[in-house]
């Protein structure tokens, strides 16, 4: 197989230090890269730092007739399998939403015909500014993809969403654009946001879950490269990419869909479950003068994790089922697994504003461990929960040879 290449545009943030790093990572993967150093990026890291690392020479000026004897901007922009944009800058990514080529790094991304992954870095105002928001989402739609931003402490001294993805997770979402991630070959079903159980065509019991927490890890586990069946209640959010959504409304739908998706490697269940359903649903809506009580009698609603935990031949390797507690988290854990009959239980704390909120503090609970992680963003949270399931899937795997 000949080798997969990376065009990496180096844009300039504080960030791009980090880029150093992502290219040894790639290499060290199998996968070489050639740069482009942005005008701004050279302010950062220097042409030598970068060749020096990627082995090649460090492309920088659209108009240097030296660059377009040896390849022209349009092959350099062909010359990869993937377009990385590592610092993505609020300012490239304007440009590339607008269609902009006014220097080598904006003409690469109007020429290219291969898929682009950006990880964007910036000041937390800047990225929650309309403008950037704008330019995202059309990037979105265009296709390019986004690693990060992650959330955290600035070299601004503010605090928020817009450090730059680490390197190791750029590398991955590279990787998986490669089809390449550790869970390359795996299925992995994952069960997000809130059932609605109807009470008659117009009322119905749910939950506040936003699904923000499931969703961003059936994205991680894509990312890792596994083939990914989200099992959706109705939530507000869009599809992650590379993700097949089932969308169902009810528990018992949940857990239909479940079992059609199965086999899977891993579930990992994190929908927040009616525990129970109006015994029947009314045709006609329920007049208000009967007897409301009676009306929404109730029954147990289907408990999915258990019914995916149950050994036989359909068991997914690993089950992993997620606990919402107040109080006494690990003990709670760990008598949730013995009575759902999962292997980890990923814990939170929900007394805090968990629900709905981007950060998320949990303890992951195996059979013989347990490890707080401290408080993150809920998509970092989804990283680590990946990472750890690519690893245990491959030390069982090395187990049984
Ligand atoms: O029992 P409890 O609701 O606290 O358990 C939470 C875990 O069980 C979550 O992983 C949730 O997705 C799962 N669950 C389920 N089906 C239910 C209830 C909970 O899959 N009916």
């Amino acid at each position: 197989m000949s080798e997969k290449r990376v065009l990496l545009i180096i844009g300039g943030g504080i960030a791009a230090y980090k880029s150093l790093e992502l290219i040894r990572l790639l290499a060290k993967a199998g996968v070489a890269s050639r740069a482009i150093l942005t005008k701004a990026g050279a302010h950062f890291v220097t042409p030598l730092s970068v060749g020096a690392l990627t082995g090649d020479r460090v492309y920088q000026d659209l108009f240097d007739l030296t660059d377009e004897a040896e390849m022209g901007h349009i092959e350099l922009s062909r010359s990869a399998d993937v377009v990385v944009v590592a610092p993505a800058t609020a300012d490239l990514m304007a440009k590339a939403a607008a269609g902009l080529a006014n220097d080598l790094a904006s003409t690469a991304l109007l020429a290219t015909d291969k898929p682009v992954l950006m990880a964007p870095a910036m000041n937390v105002r800047m990225w929650e500014h309309a403008a950037t928001k704008r330019n995202v989402a059309r990037l979105r739609e265009d296709g390019v993809q986004f690693v990060g931003p992650d959330h955290g402490a600035m070299a601004c001294g503010e605090f928020g969403d817009g450090r730059m993805a680490e390197p190791e997770a750029i590398a991955g979402a590279v990787l998986a654009l490669l089809g390449d991630g550790p869970l390359k070959g795996r299925h992995a079903l994952v069960t997000a946001g809130p059932t609605l159980e109807a009470i008659d065509p117009v009322r119905f019991i749910s939950n506040r879950s936003s699904g923000k927490q499931g969703y961003a890890i059936a994205a991680a586990l894509a990312d890792l490269g596994a083939a990914v069946t989200l099992v959706s209640g109705p939530t507000g959010l869009p599809n992650p990419r590379g993700v097949t959504r089932v969308s169902v409304e009810s528990a018992r739908d949940m857990l239909a869909a479940c079992e059609a998706a199965l086999p899977a490697d891993v579930a990992i269940c994190v929908a927040a479950v009616a525990d129970w359903r109006p015994a029947q649903t009314a045709d006609e809506k329920i007049k208000k003068d009967k007897q409301g009580v009676e009306a929404v009698a109730l029954v147990e609603n289907p408990d999915i994790l258990a019914t995916l935990s149950r050994p036989g031949k359909k068991r997914p390797k690993l089950v992993v089922g997620f606990a919402a507690e107040t109080t006494d988290v690990e003990a709670h854990a760990r008598a949730k697994i013995a009575k759902k009959g999962c292997d980890w239980i990923v814990a939170n704390d929900v007394s805090g504003d968990v629900m709905g909120g981007a950060d998320n503090e949990v303890l992951l609970m195996t059979k013989d461990s347990a490890e707080a992680w401290p408080r993150m963003s809920k998509e970092a949270v989804a990283r680590r929960l990946a990472s750890a399931v690519a690893a245990s899937l491959h030390a069982s795997e090395r187990k049984r040879r």
